[in-house]
């Protein structure tokens, strides 16, 4: 797949060079003038954010680990790498019910919990995230049930209010959430989300079709 040897390149090429760049520049250091220094440290900045830009980048052309070892495991991942960067602890629990799924199943429902984690570090304000995936029974079939919960500030404008993004008057002036509610209108599952202060609540349900 075209998308997963590109996301391989950047982070194990351009991403391998980007380090090696942080390491040039921390050796010069002792040999630079002091009134140097200040644009060393802006040199450094930028490179470790493109460090994070590369990362980012190669993780939502392909998670690593997704075809391998499963959504489970490439959360469990995924998150351990957040928990270092924002200090949002954060629960993952994953019912035994859910087994592996349909490889797009398995793609989108990763990449709206890494949006919603974003959003949660750059918008909440909360402590913690809790993360919850299910089987639900229904009565046209399974359905697999993914919830992210935060503790944070509400979302401005959904006060109370259950809004399916999708409806006109649903909360989407970003593109994250509005990308990820068409992905999954694009393979039949729907995206909620529920706000109040002190909580907010991201819900994805999605029939489920074996893989
Ligand atoms: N967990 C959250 N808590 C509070 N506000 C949120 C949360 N998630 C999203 N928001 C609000 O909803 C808006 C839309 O989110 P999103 O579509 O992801 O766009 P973006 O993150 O690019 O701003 C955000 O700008 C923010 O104001
Ligand atoms: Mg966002």
């Amino acid at each position: 797949q075209e998308r997963r040897r590109i996301a391989r390149d950047l982070h194990d090429s351009t991403g391998q060079h980007l380090i090696a760049a942080t390491l040039i520049a921390s050796r010069i250091e002792k040999t630079l003038p002091a009134a140097a220094q200040p644009a060393l440290r802006q040199l450094e900045d930028m490179l470790q954010q493109s460090i994070r830009e590369v990362r980012t980048v190669s993780y939502l052309l392909h998670p690593p680990l997704l075809d391998e070892a499963g959504l489970g495991l490439a959360l469990r991942h995924y998150i351990e790498g957040f928990l270092d960067r924002s200090s949002i602890a954060v629960e993952l629990d994953i019912s035994p019910s859910v087994e592996r799924l349909a490889p797009d199943t398995e793609l989108v429902l990763f990449h709206v919990v890494q949006e919603a984690l974003t959003n949660i570090s750059r918008h909440s304000k909360s402590p913690t995230a809790q993360i919850r995936l299910m089987r639900e029974r229904a009565t046209n079939g399974d359905a697999v049930v993914l919830t992210i919960e935060d503790a944070g500030k509400g979302m401005p404008g959904v006060r109370g209010v259950r809004q399916l993004i999708g409806q006109k008057n649903a909360p989407t002036r970003g593109v994250g959430l509005a990308s990820m509610r068409e992905r999954l209108q694009q393979i039949g599952g729907r995206l909620e989300i529920d706000s109040v202060v002190g909580r907010t609540t991201v819900r994805v349900v999605l029939p489920i079709r074996e893989p």
